[in-house]
């Protein structure tokens, strides 16, 4: 939620700080805005509400004098509507301080109650104005930026990344951060901000993640960083592993359709290095301790959306593989409900972003309980993983369309060789299922490229129900878990009513929405493999048929006991049942992004939405 970018140095600040806003637009897009020190000693705001789009029109109508200092927003709104006057920066100490905010600052009414009682008069329904004001106040108390920063932030309750520079104070920004990411990108002659890599990856590699409740200090010539009380704090920096050409859309007409077409290199960059012969063997669990492994009794999988799916899935392969009970909350439930959590439980965190609210949270929630906590994640040092115990990264790549698709993939991937290397640990694992499991994984990424290419036959399908305002997905055992991220992918980019459940369900209600014509997903479990299961599930599909449901089977080829029941079959290569959903997906992702593009949509970034939620 929320995009940052902060730069000092000798380039065109407003090309940087729009570069790195375009890359930052999927962490929200209800305005943009920036400012700039310019050469003069002025401090210039230009900002929009709309996309990013709308403020560069604001910059060609009226530019911005050439200046080295500057800081860009793109807002997803909380306090206040997408409106002009509530995109940020926002403006204290008479308009020559100039703030952005990622976070909610909770005690702002309070806050606003003391300007106002000083005759501070505000424009905006905003918290980050609250703040600027405050800022602004004590800058002109204390007449240096880093000191009016250590005065305000610990009177803040909430969650906050705040940059902001002064007028009196040019080449110098500070930011400060509280439950909210912030990253410092370190340059030759200059240095970055921003809320994660994306927003410098154009102009360095070289990064450095700033710890909870710091503050940074850039300048061109240098980066500082202390903690709120002003004492040093030493940092590490780390080179980001993609560079900024993968994070552009290339030719693709979509950031999603890009990242479903990179599926099968998430699948192999994930298991890269992770497959000693017939065994899994992850570095960073070793690192735990098999005791340590050995002694779990129960493991909590937490996430959100498409994540908890992801999670879902891996329940059934940790629970087949490791003989571990395993259970999947939703992050923003698990501290609510006071779980039950001892030393010989293990929580797993699934998040892309690594920077989820709910499942920050709740991580360290687990910890403060003293439970082991293990993050999968696809973003390199973001606050999850460094919090956890133990970061088993996906290596899907940066992911920027709001809809999930290759993290999810991946995060499927990850948490399967995790049951595999608890289950080989704890000799749970006969070898020759140990084996069978890595031989599907050798084969997955050419299967998922298979999957991908369904593309034309999923178009056409998308073109003949454009009209559809409401969709249905079955699926049992891991099927279900892919009916509900199908759903969900409908709702999400193609505002269409779309729900997931599990095939057995059905006849103890759900079975009443059937209605003629009513278009039914039905994920066929492979009859090679799960026999049992589908036998059944061909007899649900039956079942809604009687009823007058339009059935789209989604089957693996060469199952033909389906065709006299369905009025259209999407055929997908052979894979052993519980690596099923890692393709069965793949056609309901088209299937979405299709119909999205149908309606004329923005497939990457859906109304209301934003990719990363780092708000509760
Ligand atoms: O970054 P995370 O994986 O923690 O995000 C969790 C969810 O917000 C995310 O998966 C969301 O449901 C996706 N937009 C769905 O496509």
């Amino acid at each position: 939620m929320c995009g940052i970018v902060g730069y000092v140095g000798p380039n065109d600040t407003v090309d940087v700080l729009i570069n790195g806003l375009r890359r930052l637009e999927y962490r929200g897009y209800d305005s943009a805005g920036i400012a700039v020190v310019d050469e003069a000693g002025d401090l210039t705001v230009r900002k929009r509400s709309g996309k990013l789009a709308r403020l560069e029109e604001l910059l060609s109508e009226s530019p911005v004098g050439e200046g080295h200092t500057g800081i860009g927003h793109t807002r997803w709104a909380t306090h206040g509507g997408p409106t002009d006057a509530n995109a940020h920066p926002h403006l204290g100490d008479n308009g020559k301080l100039a703030l952005i905010h990622n976070g909610i600052v909770e005690n702002f009414a309070e806050l606003r109650a003391e300007l106002e009682a000083a005759g501070v008069t505000l424009e905006s329904e905003t918290d980050t104005e609250v703040v600027a004001g405050i800022l602004g106040r004590e800058f002109a108390r204390l007449g240096d930026l880093e000191a009016a920063f250590r005065a305000v932030v610990p009177r803040l309750h909430g969650t906050f990344t705040l940059l902001a520079t002064h007028r009196d104070e040019p080449g110098k920004i500070v930011a400060a951060r509280h439950h909210s990411p912030l990253v410092v990108g370190l340059g030759d002659g200059e240095n970055f901000l921003g809320s994660d890599v994306a927003a410098f990856v154009s102009f360095t590699r070289r990064a450095v993640a700033v710890n909870e409740d710091n503050i940074a200090i850039i300048t061109p010539d240098g980066v500082r960083v202390t903690d709120f009380a002003g004492a040093p704090v030493e940092y590490r920096e780390f080179e980001v592993e993609w560079d900024a050409e993968a994070a552009d859309k290339g030719g693709w007409s979509s950031f999603m359709a890009k990242e479903i077409n990179e599926q099968p290199e998430a699948v192999a960059n994930t298991v890269r290095g992770r497959i000693e012969g017939d065994h899994v063997v992850i570095p960073e669990l070793e690192a735990l301790g098999d005791d340590v492994l050995r002694g779990i009794d129960r493991i909590i999988i937490i996430a959100c959306g498409t994540a908890s799916y992801a999670g879902q899935v891996g329940a059934y392969a940790i629970e087949q593989w490791a003989r571990i009970p395993v259970e999947v909350q939703l992050s923003h439930e698990f501290r609510y409900r006071d779980p039950v959590l001892s030393d010989r439980t293990m929580v797993i965190s699934v998040s892309q972003s690594g920077e989820t609210m709910d499942t920050l949270m709740a991580v360290k929630y687990a910890i403060e309980r003293g439970v082991k906590t293990v993050s999968v994640c696809n973003t390199q040092s973001a606050t999850i993983p460094r919090e956890s115990d133990a970061a088993v990264y996906t290596h899907a790549g940066p992911e920027v369309a709001v809809a999930s698709t290759k993290a999810f993939i991946a995060q499927i991937t990850a948490l399967y060789l995790i049951g595999l290397h608890l289950g080989r640990v704890r000799e749970t694992l006969a070898p020759e299922d140990s084996a069978a499991a890595v031989a599907q994984f050798e084969t997955l990424p050419e299967k998922v490229r298979e999957a991908v290419e369904t593309h034309d036959q999923i178009a056409q399908l998308a073109h003949w129900m454009a009209d559809t305002r409401s969709v249905l997905f079955l699926g049992r055992h891991v099927g279900y878990p892919i009916a509900l991220e199908g759903a969900l992918k409908l709702k999400e980019i193609a505002y269409i009513h779309a729900e997931g459940f599990a095939a057995g369900e059905l006849k103890h209600g759900p079975i009443a929405l059937i209605d003629h014509g009513q278009p039914v997903f039905v994920l066929v479990p492979s009859p090679r493999t799960a026999p049992l299961m589908h036998s059944k599930i061909v007899s649900n599909i039956q079942e809604i048929r009687a009823r007058g449901a339009r059935v789209i089977a989604v089957v693996e080829k060469g199952d033909t006991s389906v065709l006299p029941y369905a009025d259209d079959v999407i055929r997908l290569p052979l894979a052993d049942a519980l690596f099923e959903p890692l393709l069965q997906v793949v056609p309901l992702q088209w299937f979405a992004l299709e119909l999205s593009t149908a309606k004329g949509l923005d497939v990457d970034q859906p109304r209301n939405l934003a990719k990363s939620v780092t708000v509760e």
